[in-house]
C-alpha cells in the first residue's frame, strides 16, 4: 500500500468506527428504561428493596415512607435485560421480576419502558397488575 492509500484507509476506518459508535449510542438512547419502586404503605412503614440484574447490583435501598427508589438503565443489545427485586417490610417479603423486555407487556398500559411498582398494604402492584 502506498502512503496515500494508507491515509485513505485510515480515514475510512475512522468514519466506519464513528458510524458504528453512533448507531450503538442511538440504539442505547432508544432503549432507555426507568424502574420506580414506590413506598405506598399507608402507615409509614419503611420498604427495603434490593434490585439486581445479571450485570448490576443496585444494593439494598431503604425506601422511606411515601418515598421512592428509582433507577435508569439501558437494555442490552439483544434486549435480554432483566431486573429482579427482593422487597421486604415489617412482616412480609416479596421477590419479583420488576423489569423484562416483552413486546406485549411494553405496549399495553403498564407504562412501557417506565415501570412503576408500588407497595401497598395488600401487596406490591404494577399499576393494576397485582402480585401477591
Ligand atoms: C427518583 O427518586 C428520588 C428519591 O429517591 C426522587 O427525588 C426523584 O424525583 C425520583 N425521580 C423520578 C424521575 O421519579
Amino acid at each position: 500500500m502506498n502512503p496515500a492509500q494508507n491515509v485513505v484507509t485510515k480515514k475510512m476506518i475512522l468514519v466506519m468506527a464513528l458510524c458504528l459508535t453512533q448507531s450503538l449510542i442511538t440504539h442505547s438512547i432508544l432503549n432507555k428504561c426507568h424502574v420506580h419502586v414506590i413506598n405506598g404503605f399507608s402507615h409509614g412503614e419503611i420498604l427495603e428493596a434490593h434490585g439486581r440484574s445479571k450485570d448490576d447490583d443496585l444494593g439494598v435501598r431503604h425506601v422511606p415512607a411515601y418515598g421512592e427508589f428509582n433507577w435508569t438503565f439501558r437494555t442490552d443489545f439483544f434486549s435480554r435485560t432483566k431486573f429482579s427485586c427482593h422487597m421486604w417490610w415489617i412482616d412480609s417479603k416479596k421477590y419479583l421480576d420488576v423489569f423484562w423486555v416483552d413486546d406485549k407487556f411494553l405496549s399495553n398500559e403498564c407504562g412501557g419502558n417506565n415501570r412503576r411498582w408500588r407497595s401497598q398494604d395488600d401487596g406490591v402492584c404494577l399499576f393494576s397488575y397485582h402480585h401477591n
